[in-house]
């Protein structure tokens, strides 16, 4: 008789080995194996019996099925609105706003009509909270409508009854790492719970047509419990940062099945809710007069062109080694330009110290902020104001070189929409600018060659 199966799984990590072993070589913890089988401990709730069908039969009709939720930040991010049937991850530290966003899409949601006309009904499953405490939420947040159902559980199975009860369209699961099933032989918020009830839900999702939102918490090192785990199993990955000292929250694209990744979009806290903030390059720039040291540019996030500026402050230093402190930027990025700019200007920064900086906390690995971050720390060391109505853009090679960048009309676009004067950019990027910004009397565009020629760069 051929023996069944059977793995030992690490009850704190979900490690797995097809020994016993008495510490988990992963999570170091003593005495955590359990034996599981795959085949009978893993719950199962549809045995679906699908057929294959000829490529040629499929048709398109109620396929991607897409709800515009009205926010348009988010159903922009998202490819163009909820796809109805899809598994969508947010991720996101505690405290971020995850609860809040969900709850304000839940009220947009059942605000519209299915295809059919009907009301969407939504089932908010909160491991967290008690009912009350939702509830004291939605008042905050004026939101008050018959088709949201609240359950307070941290079953899985209690949860799926309810789902066969009240079979609502939208699903929402906060947070994946407080619910448990009893068939998984883990703890709650270990990964085969994690993974094993993620695996039920996207069943789920798929044979019912339900939309799920899966939230879950990242821990401190930036990752979802259960380290990339749900990831690849979910249709979306939506992430929602913030940092202490901003007041806004920036929900990131990771992966979409049904869209493109890369997109941001932007919200702020406020006493009643998120809100979105439609324009955003007036948030990351301060409409000021010229400052020393501070420059403006224009990067790319995804699809969208954000006016920034970034900031340096050189001051003498009293310490043997000068300070280098840099924030929204490479380390090694602002290293290599200071030696650029000290090489080919020939000014010497080894008495100051250097701060560098981007406007409002934003970050970024455009390369296009190299000749910004230059003239920044050129102004900040000849102290001299820079004109707020100009835009530098530009990367910079190791020989001072300016170089190409991508996107160039598009940015150009939004900076003379935004009533800026003067534009300086890679000479390499002449040929492929747009003619009507050429010969355009709105705009003067400086093509420049390398950071040797910075006088005639900070003009
Ligand atoms: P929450 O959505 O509970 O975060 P998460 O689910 O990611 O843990 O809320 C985050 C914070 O937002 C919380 O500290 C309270 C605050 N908040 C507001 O400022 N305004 C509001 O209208 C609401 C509902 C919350
Ligand atoms: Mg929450």
């Amino acid at each position: 008789m051929k023996k069944e199966k059977v793995v030992f799984v690490c009850k704190e990590c979900g490690y797995e080995s097809v020994k016993w072993l008495g510490r988990c070589p992963e999570c170091n913890s003593w005495n955590s194996f359990v034996e599981f089988n795959p085949k009978k401990d893993l719950r199962s709730t549809s045995i679906s019996t699908s057929q294959p069908v000829k490529l040629s039969n499929i048709s398109f009709e109620n396929t991607e099925v897409r709800i515009n939720t009205g926010i348009s930040e988010l159903d922009r991010l998202l490819g163009g609105g909820i796809v109805v049937g899809s598994v969508i991850l947010v991720g996101g530290e505690p405290g971020v706003g995850k609860s809040t966003l969900m709850m304000q899409i839940a009220q947009k949601i059942v605000s519209k009509k299915t295809v059919d006309g009907q009301s969407y009904k939504v089932l908010y499953v909160s491991g967290e909270e008690s009912v009350q405490q939702i509830k004291l939420r939605a008042q905050r947040l004026s939101i008050d409508n018959d088709n949201i159902f609240i359950l307070s559980e941290t079953n899985f199975e209690n949860i799926v009854k309810t789902i066969e009860e009240i079979s609502p369209d939208i699903l929402i699961i906060d947070s994946i790492q407080t619910i448990y099933s009893d068939f998984i032989p883990a703890t709650q918020g270990s990964v085969s719970q994690i993974r094993g009830i993620t695996a039920e839900i996207v069943k789920l999702a798929k044979t019912k047509n339900i939309t799920v939102f899966v939230l879950g918490h990242i821990t401190k090192e930036g990752e979802i419990a259960g380290p990339k785990l749900l990831e690849h199993m979910v249709d979306t990955v939506l992430y929602f940062e913030t940092e202490a000292t901003q007041n806004f929250k920036i929900l990131r694209v990771y992966k979409n099945r049904f869209g493109s990744t890369s997109e941001m979009g932007i919200f702020e806290m406020t006493q009643t809710g998120l809100k979105e903030i439609p324009n955003i390059s007036d948030f990351f720039v301060h409409h000021a007069e010229g400052l020393v040291g501070t420059v403006t540019t224009c990067i790319i996030e995804g699809t969208r062109p954000i006016l920034t500026q970034v900031q340096a402050l050189l001051t003498k230093s009293y310490f043997p080694q000068p300070r280098r402190v840099v924030t929204g930027i490479d380390y090694n990025r602002a290293m290599l330009l200071i030696s650029v700019l000290e090489k080919y200007t020939g000014i010497s920064l080894v008495y100051e110290d250097v701060y560098l900086n981007i406007v409002s906390g934003l970050k970024t690995k455009e390369t296009v902020i190299d000749l910004p971050i230059i003239v920044a720390l050129y102004s900040s060391h000849k102290d001299f104001v820079v004109d707020s109505k100009s835009v530098y853009i530009g990367e910079v090679g190791l020989t001072g070189e300016i170089r190409f960048v991508s996107f160039i009309n598009e940015r150009i676009n939004e900076i003379i929409k935004l009533g800026y004067k003067k534009i300086f950019l890679p000479y390499e990027n002449k040929k492929n600018t747009d003619e009507k910004f050429l010969s355009n009397k709105l705009v003067e565009i400086h093509f420049v060659k390398s950071v040797k020629e910075i006088e005639n760069i900070v003009v």
